[in-house]
C-alpha cells in the first residue's frame, strides 16, 4: 500500500458467529495484541453481539461495525436493522454488499446502492464489498464486473462522502476456500477498482481511497498480500476469530 496517502485498515468479519460472551473473552484476547497497531483495526460483528463489543472496547483501537444494515430509517421490515439504530447505539462501520449477502439472501447491486446510501446519512463508514464468482473469473469479465458493481454501489455517493467508503475486493471463489487470490490476481483487481474510483471521482480521491483484500486471508499470507501497492488491507473472515491469527494480520499491516 501507499502509506503516504493512505492507512491500511484490518477488518474482522465474524459472520454468524460467537455469542455474546464468547464476543467479550474474543475481544479482551485481542486488545492487548493490537493495541499498538499502526492501522485501523475495525471488527464487524453480529447484530446481538454489537453492545457487548462496544462495551468491550471502549478506551482501545477497536472500532466495532455490524455486518448489514437496511436502506429504511424505520418501517415494516420484519427482522432488518436500520443505520441509525446502529449509530445510536455506538456502532462505527457496516459491512455493505458481502456475496454472502448477495448470493442467500437476494441482494442486488441496487439495493447494495440503496443501503450504502442509507450508512452514510446516518455517518456511518461503509466497508462496500465487490467480487467475482469462479464462473466469471474464467469468462475474463472480473474487470468489468468489479468496476460495474463499484459504479451501482457508489451511485448517488458524492466525492467527499468516500472518505467514507472503504472497498473490500473478495473474490467469492477464495471466501471461506482457503483458496487465496495470489497477491498479483489482488493488487490487479484492487487496481481496477482504484481506477474506477479514479474515473468517477478523480485521481486524488482514488488515491485516498481505501481497498481492501479479502478471501482466505491469513496470518500466513497477509504479509505478501499486504506488501502489494493497491492492497490497503483486509477483510478477515475465519482469521478473525482467533486473536493471535488476527493480530498477526494487524502486526503485518502495521509495518
Ligand atoms: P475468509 O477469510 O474466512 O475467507 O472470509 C473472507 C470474508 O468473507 C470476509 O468478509
Amino acid at each position: 500500500m501507499n502509506k503516504a496517502v493512505r492507512k491500511a485498515i484490518i477488518a474482522g468479519n465474524w459472520k454468524m458467529n460467537q455469542t455474546q460472551a464468547q464476543t467479550k473473552a474474543l475481544i479482551e484476547e485481542m486488545k492487548p495484541l493490537v493495541k499498538d497497531a499502526d492501522c485501523g483495526v475495525v471488527l464487524c460483528v453480529p447484530y446481538t453481539d454489537l453492545a457487548a463489543a462496544i462495551e468491550a472496547t471502549k478506551g482501545s483501537n477497536i472500532k466495532i461495525g455490524a455486518e448489514n444494515c437496511h436502506w429504511a430509517n424505520s418501517g415494516a421490515f420484519t427482522g432488518e436493522i436500520s443505520a441509525q439504530m446502529l449509530t445510536e447505539m455506538g456502532v462505527e462501520y457496516v459491512i455493505i454488499g458481502h456475496s454472502e449477502r448477495r448470493q442467500y439472501f437476494g441482494e442486488t447491486d441496487v439495493t447494495v446502492n440503496q443501503r450504502v446510501r442509507a450508512a452514510l446519512d446516518a455517518g456511518l463508514t461503509v466497508i462496500l464489498c465487490v467480487g467475482e464468482t469462479l464462473e466469471q473469473r474464467e469468462q475474463g469479465i472480473t474487470s468489468e464486473l468489479v468496476a460495474m458493481q463499484t459504479k451501482i454501489a457508489l451511485g448517488g455517493v458524492s466525492a467527499q462522502e468516500m472518505e467514507k467508503v472503504i472497498i473490500a475486493y473478495e473474490p467469492v471463489w477464495a471466501i471461506g476456500t482457503g483458496k487465496t487470490a495470489t497477491a498479483e490476481q489482488a493488487n490487479e483487481v484492487n487496481h481496477t477498482i482504484r481506477e474506477t474510483i479514479g474515473a468517477l471521482y478523480g485521481e486524488s480521491v482514488a488515491e485516498k481511497t481505501v481497498v481492501q483484500y479479502g478471501g482466505s486471508m491469513n496470518a500466513g499470507n497477509a504479509e505478501e498480500l499486504l506488501a502489494q501497492p493497491d492492497v490497503d488491507g483486509g477483510l478477515i473472515g475465519g482469521a478473525s476469530l482467533k486473536a493471535k491469527d488476527f493480530s498477526v494480520i494487524v502486526a503485518a499491516a502495521s509495518k
